[in-house]
């Protein structure tokens, strides 16, 4: 395979013609052409499913196009091989951050950069950057990256495609687990990269990150092109929902509840565990509260504690009014079988079962209330997928493909299925949103609301001040492992948010 590496005067880095990518008979892109001028961030925007990865997917080399050609710099690619495109400067990050986890932090960071011929490797300055680079970030360069949390995963691999000395790097959907500071940092990181000629492609489901960052804009439409500009400075956010969805957004925005101190309610009291101090908190079947604070201030954590998942020392709640407090569940299961469910931030490592079907993945939480005396209702197993397969509107030839084959958003839509089927009391959701599109988001927001409408009471942690705002009757903002203040109504606005999350 032969890669374009002669430099020319072209001011387009990358160009791509009649693009195609066909599975059996489903076209995930049909004849796609577009242009990335040189040192530009370019974002790429589309609803899950549109196709983006799958584009991006064929420019680093990892799938091979159908029909179609990639040229960069001036000379048309020929084969397609993620070695060879990353030697000719093309990487890409993926949704699915791919981390080494026995391998430490630092070396991770330098996997790839392998010596080349007539190449002299500094690598004692290799080394020095990388601890450079880490000393913005939280992340201890020794520390196995095994142990390391879904945030600083996502960090790392960005961090490791520009070290590698990237010319095209392709973030795809880079900022879904980073905070507003994290995020602010990494945009910060582009803008310099970009100014030493630096060339991006960026997907993001945010249309403000795509004005924020972005020079130019393609959008993606049930894989194909439907639009996009060279200067997005004449887009507005409008202009690309529509263009994202076909049609005008309608937001949901639901209309908040307030409850008395005297109203049925679910207590929760004393809880500590690591990093967590919470004396007491309430919520009301019915009521929608979100979790704010910045990162490790215990809003995470402190949901964690109330599934199981993070070992509590101490702490009670109460399900029901009358019922006596109980010791916070040890154990997810233990959670689940009081009518705990609990949506996670980290699909690929406590959702997903990547290769059973869509619908194994939808019931498996739901198995052991659809069994009697050991058996699976599978007449009840069916409707439960049925329904939410529709309902979630996943993306997907039908309920029998393998999750692996699905778009990361799809993937996410699936897990939320899943944890909506099992009917609980208390619902907790970690970002619930994250890496769904535009149009979606507005429907996972209605069909939360209609859950509490039947008196579920739901938990969202969220770093999404517009999912924040328009979703939750009451927000609880955590600093120090303690609920350290409410906001309500006027309130919770985006201003107040910002000053909380960074
Ligand atoms: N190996 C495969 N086999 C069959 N279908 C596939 C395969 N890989 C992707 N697809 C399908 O191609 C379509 C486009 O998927 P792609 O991952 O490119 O979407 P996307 O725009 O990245 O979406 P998202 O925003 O959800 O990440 C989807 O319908 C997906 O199910
Ligand atoms: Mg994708």
């Amino acid at each position: 395979m032969t890669v374009g590496n002669a430099g020319t005067a072209d001011a387009d880095i990358l160009r791509i013609a009649n693009l195609t990518k066909t599975y059996g008979r489903f076209s995930a892109l049909k004849s796609v052409s577009l242009s990335v001028r040189r040192g530009s961030i370019h974002g790429l925007l589309g609803e899950n499913g549109a196709g983006k990865s799958t584009l991006v997917g064929m420019i680093s080399g990892q799938r091979q196009p159908t029909s179609g050609t990639i040229t960069l710099n001036g000379i048309e690619v020929q084969g397609h091989d993620v070695k060879e495109m990353e030697k000719a400067g093309v990487f890409l990050v993926t949704q699915e951050p791919m981390i080494i986890d026995h391998m430490s932090v630092a070396e991770n960071l330098l996997l790839g950069i392998w010596p080349r011929k007539g190449w002299l490797i500094d690598w004692k300055r290799l080394r020095r950057d990388a601890a450079r680079m880490l000393q913005d970030t939280d992340i201890d360069p020794g520390q196995r990256a095994g142990t390391l949390d879904a945030v600083a995963r996502r960090k790392l691999n960005i961090l490791r495609a520009m070290f590698s000395g990237g010319r095209v790097v392709i973030l795809d959907e880079p900022t879904a687990s980073l905070d507003v500071e994290a995020r602010q940092q990494l945009f910060a990181f582009m803008r310099r990269l970009k100014a030493e000629g630096v060339t991006f492609i960026f997907i993001s489901h945010y249309n403000d990150e795509i004005l924020e960052i972005c020079d130019a804009v393609s959008v993606l439409r049930d894989g194909e092109l439907a639009g996009g500009s060279d200067d997005v400075g004449e887009m507005t956010s409008d202009m690309l929902s529509e263009l994202v969805l076909g049609r005008g957004l309608s937001l949901f925005q639901r209309q908040r509840r307030t409850f008395g101190a005297d109203e049925a309610a679910i207590v929760v009291e004393g809880v500590r565990a690591r990093n967590v101090a919470v004396d007491a908190f309430r919520i009301h079947p019915g009521e929608i509260v979100g979790f704010a604070g910045l990162p490790g201030a215990g809003a995470k954590e402190f949901a964690r504690c109330l599934f199981g998942l993070v070992h509590a020392k101490d702490g009670t709640m109460r399900l029901e009014p009358n019922s006596p407090a109980v010791k916070l569940p040890g154990h997810p299961f233990e959670a689940y079988r009081r009518g705990i469910a609990f949506l996670s931030d980290d699909r690929r490592k406590d959702g997903l079962v990547g290769h059973l079907s869509i619908g194994a993945n939808m019931s498996l939480s739901s198995l052991p209330a659809l069994s009697r005396r050991g058996f699976v209702d599978v007449e009840a197993e069916r409707e439960i997928i049925s329904r939410y397969f529709a309902g979630m509107g996943v993306k997907a030839p039908n309920p029998e493909v393998a999750i692996d084959t699905l778009s990361g958003g799809n993937q996410q839509k699936v897990c939320l299925g899943r944890v909506l089927a099992t009917e609980p009391k208390l619902l907790i959701l970690d970002e619930p949103t994250r890496g769904i599109d535009v149009g979606v988001k507005q429907d996972v927001h209605r069909i939360i609301d209609e859950l509490s409408g039947q008196g579920v009471a739901v938990i969202v942690v969220t770093t999404d001040s517009d999912e924040m705002i328009r979703l939750v009757d009451r927000v609880c903002v955590f600093s120090a492992g303690s609920i350290v203040g409410e906001l309500t109504g006027e309130a919770i606005s985006k201003d107040r948010l910002r000053q909380i999350s960074g």
